[in-house]
C-alpha cells in the first residue's frame, strides 16, 4: 500500500463530536513510573503508538513484565529496585526523544554499560542536554559527535545529588533529573523554566517525595530518594497536541463545529488554546473536571471567519512548543502579520520544525520571513491554493504529515504528502477521524 496521501479537495462542512487517542507524555510517564512501582499497574485509554510502545519494549527489556490488550494495559511493577541490568543491554527509543530522555534518569543505577539508539530524526536530536545534567548524579555518558544517539550510559552506586537550572523550558530536561533525584542520595533542587509537569503531578499523586514552588517564571522543585511507589491506575485522558490538528481544522472550515471529548487541559499544555482564542477563534471548555491532579475538559470550536493575527508572547512557548506548525496555518489566513519569536527549540523537534514551516508556507505561497529562531507570517484572510504541493523528505515527522493534511484540507490544492505512516508515533487514529469527516 502507497506510504503517501493525495488530498485534492477541501474538506466540506461539518458539525462533529470526536474523540482523539491518548495523551502521549502522559501515557509514557504511566510506563515509566508503573515500572518502579510495587505491584501490578494498569491503564485504560493508553495511547497504543510506536513511541509508547517503544516505551513497554524497554521496560521489558529491564525485566519487567508487561501485559497489553485492546481495553487495557498491565504492568508488574517490581519496585524501585526492581530493574534486572544484565551486560550488552540495548533500549531502542524509537522516534521518541521523551523516552529517550527520561529513561536516562532512571538508568543512572545501572552496574553495567547500557546503550541507547534510536531512528534517523531521533540520533540527530541533542542528548548532551540530558546527559550533562544527569553526569552530575555520577553517571557516565558516551554520547555519538558529543551530543547524539547512540550512547552508552554508565551508572553508579553511589549517587549524589546537586543542583541543576534547566532554562530551556524543557520537559524532558526536568523530568529526566526529576527521575534521577529519585534514585539519587540527598535532595535534589532543580530551578526549572515553565514547561509541561505532567511528572510533578504524577509525583503528588503518587506521594513521592518532592516538593514543589511555582514562581511567575520558573518552578523550584525539590526531590529525595523514593524507597516505594504504590500502583497507579490511570485513565488516560486525550492529548491535546492531537486535538491541535482538529481545533485548526474547525477554526479554518466554513459553517463548522466541533467537540473533542475528554481532553487533557493541563494549564502547561494551554498556550494553543489562549494563542486561538487571542486571534479571534471561538473555542471553550466544558464539562471541566479534575483528575488525579490533572485538568480534563471537552473542547468546543466554532469556525471563524475573522482572524486576527498575533504578536505571540514568548510565554506562551513552551505550553503550546508541539502545535506551532498548525498555529502557523492559522496565522497564514490572519488579517494581518503574525511574530512568533524566541523559537529555537522547534528546530529541536523530530525534524527542524521552523524550517519545515517556512518551507511548507512557501510552497503554499505564504509570504514569511524566517530566521534560526522566530517567524513573521503575512496572513491573508482569502488564502486559497489551485497548484500542486508535494511534502518528502520531512524525516517522517509526524507533526510536518499531519499539518500538511490539514493545510490541504483547509486551504485546497493538489496535495501529494508522504509517509503517512508516520502517524504511528503520536496519533494512530488521526486518518481514520479524517476519513470520518470527509464522509
Ligand atoms: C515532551 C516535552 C516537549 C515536547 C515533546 C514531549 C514531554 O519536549 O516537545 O513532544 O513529554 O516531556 P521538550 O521537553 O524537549 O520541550
Amino acid at each position: 500500500m502507497s506510504n503517501s496521501i493525495i488530498i485534492k479537495d477541501k474538506i466540506k462542512k461539518f458539525n462533529k463530536v470526536i474523540s482523539v487517542n491518548g495523551d502521549k507524555s502522559i501515557s509514557i510517564r504511566w510506563v515509566l513510573f508503573s515500572s518502579l512501582a510495587k505491584g501490578v499497574s494498569t491503564a485504560k485509554n493508553l495511547l497504543i503508538s510506536e513511541d509508547v510502545i517503544a516505551a513497554i519494549e524497554a521496560i521489558r527489556k529491564l525485566g519487567i513484565k508487561v501485559k497489553l490488550s485492546k481495553k487495557n494495559c498491565k504492568v508488574y511493577g517490581k519496585g524501585v529496585n526492581g530493574y534486572i541490568y544484565r551486560k550488552k543491554l540495548v533500549i531502542n527509543s524509537k522516534n521518541s526523544g521523551t523516552l529517550g530522555r527520561l529513561i536516562l534518569g532512571l538508568l543512572i543505577n545501572t552496574p553495567y554499560k547500557i546503550k541507547v539508539i534510536g531512528d534517523k530524526s531521533l540520533s540527530k536530536r541533542d542528548f548532551k542536554r540530558v546527559s550533562d545534567p544527569l553526569s552530575r548524579f555520577g553517571a557516565t555518558f558516551k554520547l555519538t559527535n558529543y551530543k547524539n544517539l547512540p550512547l552508552t550510559i554508565n551508572g553508579s552506586s553511589n549517587l549524589k545529588s546537586f543542583k541543576y537550572f534547566e532554562k530551556k523550558g524543557s520537559a524532558q530536561c526536568k523530568s529526566s533529573v526529576i527521575f534521577g533525584g529519585l534514585r539519587a542520595e540527598g535532595k535534589t533542587y532543580i530551578k526549572a523554566k515553565k514547561s509541561r509537569n505532567h511528572t510533578e503531578l504524577l509525583c503528588k499523586y503518587l506521594k513521592l517525595p518532592i516538593r514543589i514552588k511555582k514562581k511567575k517564571k520558573y518552578d523550584l522543585i525539590e526531590v529525595e530518594k523514593v524507597k516505594k511507589i504504590k500502583p497507579l491506575n490511570y485513565k488516560i485522558p486525550s492529548d491535546i497536541s492531537s486535538s491541535a490538528f482538529f481545533i485548526v481544522l474547525t477554526a479554518l472550515s466554513k459553517n463548522s463545529k466541533m467537540i473533542i471529548k475528554n481532553v487533557n487541559v493541563n494549564p502547561s499544555r494551554m498556550g494553543i488554546i489562549i494563542i486561538l482564542k487571542r486571534m479571534g477563534i471561538k473555542i471553550s471548555l466544558r464539562n471541566r473536571k479534575i483528575y488525579k491532579g490533572e485538568n480534563i475538559a471537552d473542547i468546543q470550536i466554532k469556525s471563524s471567519n475573522n482572524i486576527k493575527s498575533i504578536k505571540c508572547p514568548t510565554n506562551l512557548n513552551s505550553g503550546s512548543i508541539d502545535e506551532f506548525l498548525v498555529i502557523f496555518l492559522v496565522a497564514a489566513k490572519a488579517k494581518g502579520i503574525s511574530y512568533f519569536n524566541d523559537l529555537a527549540e522547534l528546530n529541536q523537534k523530530e525534524s527542524p520544525r521552523l524550517l519545515w514551516a517556512q518551507k511548507i508556507l512557501n510552497k503554499m505561497g505564504v509570504k514569511n520571513i524566517t530566521t534560526r529562531n522566530s517567524i513573521k507570517i503575512f496572513g491573508n484572510p482569502d488564502l486559497k491554493i489551485n497548484k500542486k504541493i508535494i511534502i518528502k523528505d520531512y524525516l517522517k515527522d509526524h507533526r510536518v504529515f499531519m499539518t500538511s493534511v490539514i493545510a490541504a484540507l483547509s486551504f485546497g490544492g493538489n496535495w501529494q504528502i508522504n509517509d503517512k505512516n508516520s502517524i504511528k508515533t503520536s496519533f494512530p487514529d488521526f486518518l481514520k477521524i479524517i476519513n470520518e469527516l470527509r464522509k
